[in-house]
């Protein structure tokens, strides 16, 4: 069976009509404006198509015996430049009005794949680096803007403009020229879309040749400080000498298929055009047709020619365009493990019983973490979950959390399964403060608030006494404004806790849980704090996975799990009298404590 990831990463070789046809609906949001932008391009195209003829005419007029030109042709000329004028406003104007459909289509997906993330489950996120998927949506997003460009503006136009082209020509002059031209734009394209797909392993190479360079020496600047530790520059200079070697041979490839491109496309128009003079001077010669004419045939050509130069260029990056949208849209069609059921009920807690019956779970189907578990958390109580690192306390919580679905058994709150209920309204009713914190890149203030967004400042200050975060923040210059880093990254691990901690008690919810909440801090800050969290919790149902014993002495029901199972439980004086696994952790602690 292929990993997930790989049914990801791979790249579709052909242009995928079906990801066109996904497309459409976002452009036809806008009908009126995708027509009205039509129309500008045909009139654009209809100014350059008639340029040639008002030069044609010109020249004639201008063709005369030396001293027999009575006036120059004025109203030609103007003619000319008001042709002109609108073939670029007619051009600017279809961009105008386009635009706006581009951003909106790229508004639309934009969103709908970032709320999607969202609703996928959590296991999707670990196996994912954040990196390479906000890379794909960008290239994704960016991929639809440019097809949408180049669809509109340079494909369908340069195609409507040879099929003008061709069909003025037949109409007016010998068939051969309609023909010649025909040919040659037949040639010229199949040549480029042969030469760019031979290309595209050479462009491939040389762009991972380049990101592989990169990557090579953004690690090795990231590691700066073990670089330093060992002494190893030089070592490190060698490997990325080596990585950027790869990428000159690369380019090399590159750039000779590039100027075979290149050279076969000049060749084609060159071809192409020297027939057509020959042909007009032909028929010049023979009095079939005047200066004009051959002009004109001239300014056809170069106008056609001009825009396919384009087309090696467009037909890669549509390719590579298709290929980050179809990535994207794989994206959009992976589906959350955890669904709401549909018109799920909102939870209604009442009392704030929790139940765990015969769960049964594992993060993989071969390996087992909970098995047949049941356990209760009777309402309003304080139950304490204690054990060794890796027996599935934190489990028990993402569980609870419905972050993952249990394989058997069921989880009740209050009586309803949460499985029956709406992942929001389950959310909603339990606050967390979690093993690992992390923060928002703004202010404490704003993290704080994330408990609940409409909070007002006063309970904003309140939240943050209660967590004895008061005195940390006084002492700060911006106070509650100051920017926590990346990830929180500027605070230390006890502050990061407190401010989790505030952020729960802001939200109040009926249900409390707390995974090691109180590890990072030491042990004066730490006693400090539970009684404020008994404070805030009491009342409430709360559920305390704990390392040191000495926190969840109080507690209603103390739980003590092994590999996944329960051992013991029971009040702190009961396990205690059991002289089991308890009662020596505790007295281990006791003696560390000393
Ligand atoms: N996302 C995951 N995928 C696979 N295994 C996991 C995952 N999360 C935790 N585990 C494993 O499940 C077991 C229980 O983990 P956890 O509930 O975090 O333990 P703890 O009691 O220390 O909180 C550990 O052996 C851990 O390696
Ligand atoms: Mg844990």
């Amino acid at each position: 069976m292929r990993s997930r990831r790989d049914d990801f990463e791979v790249e579709p070789v052909a242009i995928s009509w079906r990801t066109l046809n996904e497309l459409l609906p976002y452009l036809l949001e806008y009908k009126r404006r995708v027509f009205l932008a039509m129309v500008c391009l045909v009139l654009a195209k209809m100014a350059s198509v008639g340029l040639p003829f008002v030069l044609k005419y010109i020249v004639d007029d201008l063709d005369q015996e030396a001293g027999q030109l009575i006036a120059i042709p004025l109203g030609l000329l103007l003619a000319y430049g008001i042709v002109r004028f609108s073939n670029v406003l007619f051009s600017e104007l279809r961009d105008t009005v386009f635009g706006r459909v581009t951003e909106r289509a790229m508004r639309r997906i934009g969103l709908r794949v970032f709320e999607h993330l969202h609703a996928l489950d959590l296991e999707f996120h670990l196996n994912r680096q954040t990196g390479g998927l906000s890379r794909d949506i960008e290239r994704g997003v960016s991929g639809i803007s440019f097809l949408m460009r180049f669809m509109v503006f340079n494909i369908v136009p340069t195609l409507l403009e040879i099929g003008m082209v061709t069909l003025l020509l037949l109409i007016n002059y010998d068939v051969w020229f309609a023909l010649i031209t025909l040919v040659a734009v037949t040639v010229y394209i199949g040549f480029s879309v042969f030469a760019t797909e031979w290309r595209t392993g050479f462009v491939r190479e040389a762009n991972r040749a380049d990101s592989a360079s990169n990557t090579r020496a953004i690690d090795s600047l990231m590691n700066f400080e073990t670089v330093k530790y060992f002494g190893n520059e030089g070592y490190e200079a060698g490997q990325y000498d080596h990585a950027l070697a790869d990428w000159e041979m690369a380019r090399r490839k590159n750039r000779l298929s590039l100027f075979a491109l290149n050279g076969g496309q000049a060749l084609i128009v060159s071809a192409a055009m020297t027939a057509m003079m020959v042909l007009a001077a032909t028929k010049v010669q023979q009095g079939d047709m005047t200066i004009g004419d051959f002009v004109l045939v001239n300014a056809f050509m170069m106008q056609l020619f001009m825009p396919l130069n384009f087309l090696g260029f467009v037909y890669r990056e549509m390719k590579g365009s298709l290929a980050n949208i179809e990535r994207m849209f794989l994206l959009l069609q992976r589906t959350p493990i955890v669904k709401d059921l549909p018109d799920a009920p909102v939870l209604r807690v009442t009392n704030g019983e929790i139940q765990f019956q015969d769960v049964g779970f594992g993060y993989q189907s071969n390996r087992t973490i909970l098995d047949k578990f049941n356990f209760r958390v009777a309402p309003r109580k304080k139950v304490a979950v204690v054990g060794a690192s890796g027996a599935g306390k934190s489990t028990l919580i993402k569980l609870l959390f419905r972050f993952y679905e249990v394989t058997s058994g069921r989880i009740l709150i209050d009586g309803q399964d949460i499985r029956e209920v709406s992942q929001q309204s389950l959310r909603q009713s339990i606050g967390i403060v979690p093993q690992d914190t992390v923060l928002f890149n703004s202010s404490i203030g704003e993290n704080i608030r994330y408990g609940r967004i409409d909070a007002t400042d006063e309970e904003v200050w309140e939240a943050v006494e209660l967590a004895h975060l008061a005195d940390f923040v006084t002492k700060l210059p911006k106070g509650l404004d100051t920017i926590v880093g990346e990830r929180g990254l500027k605070l230390s691990g006890g502050e990061k806790q407190r401010v989790a901690i505030a952020r729960t008690i802001l939200k109040r919810p009926p249900i409390m849980v707390f995974d090691e909440a109180t590890s990072s801090l030491d042990s004066k800050s730490e006693q400090a704090i539970l009684s404020a969290l008994d404070e805030v919790s009491s009342g409430h149902t709360s559920l305390v996975i704990a390392h040191r014993l000495s926190t969840v002495l109080d507690a209603d029901t103390i739980i003590v799990m092994q590999s996944g199972a329960i051992i013991e439980s029971g009040t702190h004086a009961e396990l205690l009298d059991k002289q089991g696994v308890y009662s020596q952790l505790w007295q281990a602690q006791q003696k560390n404590e000393q």
